[in-house]
């Protein structure tokens, strides 16, 4: 499939400081892409980039083909964006507020009331058609504010934190109307900073530490990335004396056994980083009690996305 965002060596610094480091990527038409990292990772200034709202220092951007630097006008009308701060206009119903917008983006005035409803029932905000905008809460503004992206039918959304503020229900509301978005056609490419809660609704997604993308590809490769490298806890019986830091030593030399530590927190535990082959795991704990030390537990501990997410922005600080 085509690609609809290419992002190429793509840089921009604000004096010293470099927001944003040589990113390469591409994005598939239908994707949805969620950009992940911490504060101050560059997510923002990465999609003000695309959005043509800043022009980078080096390197190229292109939504659904135009340049931002050469199409600027072509790339606004493929794209909706929602940013992270958006004010509202007060003495304005919401109904005034959709097609304002739907206006600026040159809609013609007859198709627009229809519009206005279609994008209200999206969006769950029919009922508060003639409400004014400042009186809506917080979740309700943000799907307002969505609908506004919509406005011009865009190809491509790019939505700069769309789930910040919103309590848990409002959240899932948030991600459902991701997926109908999505159902629709449309290429999602947004950023959050809480892993685990959009990589279930994530084709790909993109990790970002000091503006550098540190991983990228589908929940699955990233998942298959942390089973290479799962954390196995042994405890032995505490009243036994084992010298736990002989047999850690012992074990580095353990097929699987990528590193082994005395863990400092627990009483008689070592702490295994294990390769990915269950049965040399098992092996290995057949050894250990055949050796006669006295295993009180040995489990995997379940890694989820948010593992990921340490170990490959702990290894992009190395
Ligand atoms: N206009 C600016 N002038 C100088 N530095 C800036 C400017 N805008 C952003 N930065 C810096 O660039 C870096 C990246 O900021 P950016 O807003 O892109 O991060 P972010 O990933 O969106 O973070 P957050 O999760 O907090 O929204 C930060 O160190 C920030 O201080
Ligand atoms: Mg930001």
């Amino acid at each position: 499939m085509a690609s609809i965002i290419e992002l190429r060596e793509l840089t921009k610094r604000y004096g010293d400081l470099t927001a944003v480091d040589d990113i390469t990527l591409d994005i598939e038409e239908g994707a949805v892409f969620g950009f992940i990292g911490p504060n101050g990772a560059g997510k923002t200034t990465t999609m003000r980039i695309l959005t043509t709202l800043l022009r980078p220092t080096s390197g190229e951007a292109r939504v659904a083909g135009y340049s931002v630097m050469a199409a600027p006008r072509d790339v606004r009308r493929a794209i909706g964006f929602m940013p992270d701060f958006f004010g509202v206009y007060e003495d304005m119903k919401v109904w005034e507020y959709l097609d304002f917008f739907a206006a600026c983006y040159d809609v013609p005035a007859a198709g627009r009331p229809g519009m206005i409803d279609d994008l209200l029932a999206l969006v769950d905000l029919g009922h508060k058609r003639d409400a004014y905008v400042e009186t809506l809460s917080r979740g309700m503004k943000q799907r307002l504010c969505l609908a506004r992206t919509l406005a011009h039918d865009p190809q491509v959304l790019i939505l700069d934190e769309p789930a910040s503020g919103l309590d848990p229900r409002a959240r899932i509301e948030m991600r459902e109307l991701l997926r109908e978005l999505q159902k629709m056609g449309k290429t999602i490419f947004f950023s959050s900073h809480i892993l685990s809660e959009v990589a279930d609704i994530c084709t790909s997604i993109g990790i970002i530490e000091n503006g550098r993308l540190v991983a990228t590809g589908n929940v699955g490769d990233m998942m298959s990335r942390l089973r290479a490298h799962r954390s196995v806890v042994v405890r032995f019986v505490p009243s036994a004396g084992v010298d736990l830091a002989a047999v850690a030593a012992g074990l580095e030399n353990e097929p699987g056994v990528l590193s082994a530590e005395v863990d400092a927190a627990m009483p008689s535990t070592l702490r295994l980083d294990f390769g990915d082959d269950d049965s040399e795991l098992s092996a290995l704990l057949a050894r250990l009690v055949g050796h006669g030390l006295p295993v009180l537990t040995f489990s995997e501990e379940r890694g989820d996305l948010e593992d990921v997410f340490l170990q490959v922005t702990q290894g992009a600080a190395d």
